[in-house]
């Protein structure tokens, strides 16, 4: 049906004309013109079109650089930035989403701060004929979700839990080796797949002797930080050192992100410990400078620039009414399977850093 209205319209001439339709009602609530659920080929809207970014928080390095990026590309596009952060609160993020509804915002992306507890109002985003990009993390139990940008998520867990042991050979000896595992924040549904991707490589280790968890605590359950706290992390850490650890040296921790991996490094100095191994994620600025320092063992980059760039991709796409490109995967959300269109995520440890970050001056700088 979409090409057949293409192809009536014809060409180029035949989307400008749509695109002025949609332009007219601009602000309207219900972009009827637009209201073609299919993620593929529908009305496209005014270039100049307000888009909203609905970020979950501004704790981590990335969802700042998400902040200033987004709003920099889709200027560049010559479209207009909506960005707000839901600081961790579902209820929060919700409001704002629907205050970008009501704006008349024509895209909204999404990094949920609980990807189960959006799909009402993204419903109403969908019925608006507004499409809707999850942005990092996936948007679970809801069909109003068009596409999903994000580096792979499990392969990110499997990136960590690999560089978890790669330090420890290279830097604790032989073994077996003292480990203790950390989560990210529960209802962020990339804190689960990082996990399971972890243990993927960590539990036969564990299974063989190899490894030994003296907490004994190897749930995700046990495991998770909730909203990705530092300090709740560094408390847990604490605990676990005082509980298990009197001495007794631990060798390693697996962190899901760089905060979380500077938090475990403090406690675990704080206790009188040697420096244990510990991975990251996100390649935050102190974190590559602790890694440069040798500290910190590694951690994942996973350049904001770029997932940006591929969120910003897709809502030209959809802007000029296009079918979008083919996804990398799909993921089954609970309702429907959602195209993910996923970038690969990178080891950085500080063999490889000058490397990893040749076209990142910002990070290269910090290198000396
Ligand atoms: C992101 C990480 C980030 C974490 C906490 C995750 O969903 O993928 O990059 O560190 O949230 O903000």
């Amino acid at each position: 049906m979409k090409v057949t209205r293409r192809s009536l319209l014809g060409g180029a001439a035949g989307m400008t004309a749509l695109v002025g339709l949609s332009a007219c009602g601009g602000s309207d609530r219900g972009g009827s013109a637009a209201s073609a659920s299919a993620s593929s080929g529908s009305a496209g809207f005014a270039s100049d079109a307000s888009i909203g970014i609905s970020l979950p928080w501004l704790g981590t390095q990335n969802w700042k650089e998400a902040q200033d990026l987004f709003t920099s590309q889709l200027k560049e596009a010559g479209m207009k930035a909506v960005v707000q952060s839901a600081e961790n609160s579902a209820p929060t993020q919700q409001q704002q989403i629907s205050a970008m509804i009501q704006q008349g915002c024509k895209v909204i992306v999404v990094g949920p701060v609980d990807g189960k507890q959006l799909g009402d109002v993204l419903g109403q985003a969908k019925s608006a004929g507004i499409k809707v990009i999850g942005y990092d993390r996936l948007i679970e139990n809801t069909d109003a979700v068009d596409a999903v940008t994000q580096f792979g998520s499990v392969r990110t867990g499997e990136l960590q839990g690999q560089s978890l042991l790669d330090g420890l050979k290279a830097r604790k000896g032989s073994g077996p080796y003292n480990i203790e595992l950390f989560g990210g924040g529960p209802t962020d549904p990339n804190a689960p797949n990082f996990f399971k991707g972890a243990m993927s490589v960590l539990q036969p280790k564990i299974d063989d002797g190899t490894l030994k968890v003296l907490s004994g605590q190897t749930s995700f359950d046990k495991c998770g930080t909730e909203n990705w706290s530092n300090a709740k992390a560094q408390s847990r850490m604490d605990s676990l050192l005082a509980g298990s650890y009197q001495g007794k040296k631990i060798d390693g921790v697996l962190a899901p992100n760089d905060g979380i991996a500077r938090a475990i490094l403090t406690s675990c100095k704080q206790a009188g410990q040697a420096v244990p191994v510990v991975d990251g994620l996100d390649a935050e600025n102190e974190s590559v400078i602790s890694i440069w320092k040798g500290e910190q063992w590694s951690t994942v980059a996973k350049p904001t620039k770029l997932l940006v760039g591929k969120a910003v991709e897709l809502i030209k796409a959809m802007q000029k009414g296009e079918t979008l490109p083919e996804p990398s995967e799909k993921e089954n959300n609970g309702k429907i399977d959602v195209p993910v269109y996923a970038l690969d995520p990178v080891v950085v440890t500080k063999d490889n850093a000058k490397e990893a970050f040749k076209d990142d001056p910002a990070r290269l700088k910090l290198l000396s």
